[in-house]
């Protein structure tokens, strides 16, 4: 199977070229090559590689600055998708594209099924939503899968910025109002080929790690599994305190509770998810 990747020096991007699993050849496209914006270059890349399914990695993920770049944000995640799924259309290639918590206002009291209700409360969510509903419009029979809290070892990312922080400071306040699932790219880049390898997926899937946590969850386990790997190198306890979205106010408002009930990418992948401590622990270590 060939498969085009956008987005390819991104988290996701990178993991969904070392995932690939060995009967797969990816060409990976970065924007450079392939800005999802620009419609006529999107079906002329997609024209010439003729490959059996796209993989949309790339997006706008600057979720304050978004705010203030609203134009730029709805062009990548809302007119991007849209190109790829018209291109799709044409061209008869299989779409899998790749969406966020942050379509949901995180008022619901419990995990959140694929088809509840959009009700993005920022810039960067409303985008998003956009983009899902016009691959709804366009390419029905296309993928999408929503996650939430992304990190790898590489890149910039709250493991990464909390990493540096805990090596460099004594104390450090962190939201412990804000209730949702980090999860690795590589699980994210696992599931997508897993859901690739059924050919009657289709519509919204949620694809988080297992388990619950809150940012200040996160980060004590961040602080643990970092010493116990080596990687915090400070002898001095960090004093790690929870604080509320009220004490650290951001230019986009975010969901208050984004868990995703992932039973149907369960069902539909075959795949098993791990506890986002147990990835963490993992990741840290390697
Ligand atoms: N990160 C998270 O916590 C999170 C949470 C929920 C959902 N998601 C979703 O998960 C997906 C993957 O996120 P990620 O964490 O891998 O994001 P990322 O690390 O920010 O990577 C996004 C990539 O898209 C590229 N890009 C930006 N504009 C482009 C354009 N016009 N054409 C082509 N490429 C473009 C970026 O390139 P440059 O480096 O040149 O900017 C970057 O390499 C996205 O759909 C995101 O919305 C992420």
């Amino acid at each position: 199977m060939k498969i085009l990747v956008t987005g390819k020096n991104g988290q996701l991007g990178q993991q969904l070229q070392k995932q690939a699993p060995a009967h797969t050849t990816v060409i990976a496209h970065g924007r450079d090559t392939l800005d999802v914006a620009d419609k006529e270059q999107v079906f002329a890349v997609l024209q010439q590689a003729q490959p059996d399914l796209v993989i949309n990695a790339a997006a706008y993920t600057a979720v304050d600055k978004a705010e203030s770049e609203v134009e730029q944000a709805h062009a990548i995640n809302a007119q991007g998708p849209e190109n790829l799924a018209l291109a799709c259309r044409e061209l008869g290639i299989r779409l899998i594209h790749v969406s966020t918590d942050f379509v949901f206002d995180g008022q619901q009291p419990q995990p959140y099924c694929p088809e509840a209700p959009r009700n993005p409360l920022s810039v960067y969510g409303q985008s998003k939503a956009r983009g899902e509903e016009a691959i709804e419009r366009i390419l029905p029979e296309a993928i999408t899968v929503r996650t939430a809290w992304v990190y790898d070892r590489d890149g910039g990312n709250f493991v990464n910025t909390m990493l540096r922080l805990m090596n460099d400071r004594d104390q450090l306040g962190v939201l412990a109002d804000q209730i949702g699932t980090p999860t690795w790219a590589g699980t994210l880049a696992q599931c997508i080929f897993a859901l690739a390898a059924n050919d009657g997926a289709k519509g919204i899937y949620h694809c988080t790690d297992a388990g619950v946590a809150s940012w200040y969850d996160f980060a004590v386990a961040i602080y643990e599994e970092g010493k116990a790997a080596g990687l915090i190198a400070k002898e001095k306890p960090v004093q790690i305190k929870p604080i509320t979205t009220a004490d650290y106010p951001t230019p986009a408002v975010r969901p208050a509770y984004s868990v995703l009930d992932k039973s149907r990418l369960v069902e539909d992948s075959g795949i098993e998810l791990n506890h986002w401590r147990q990835v963490l622990r993992e990741i840290l270590a390697t």
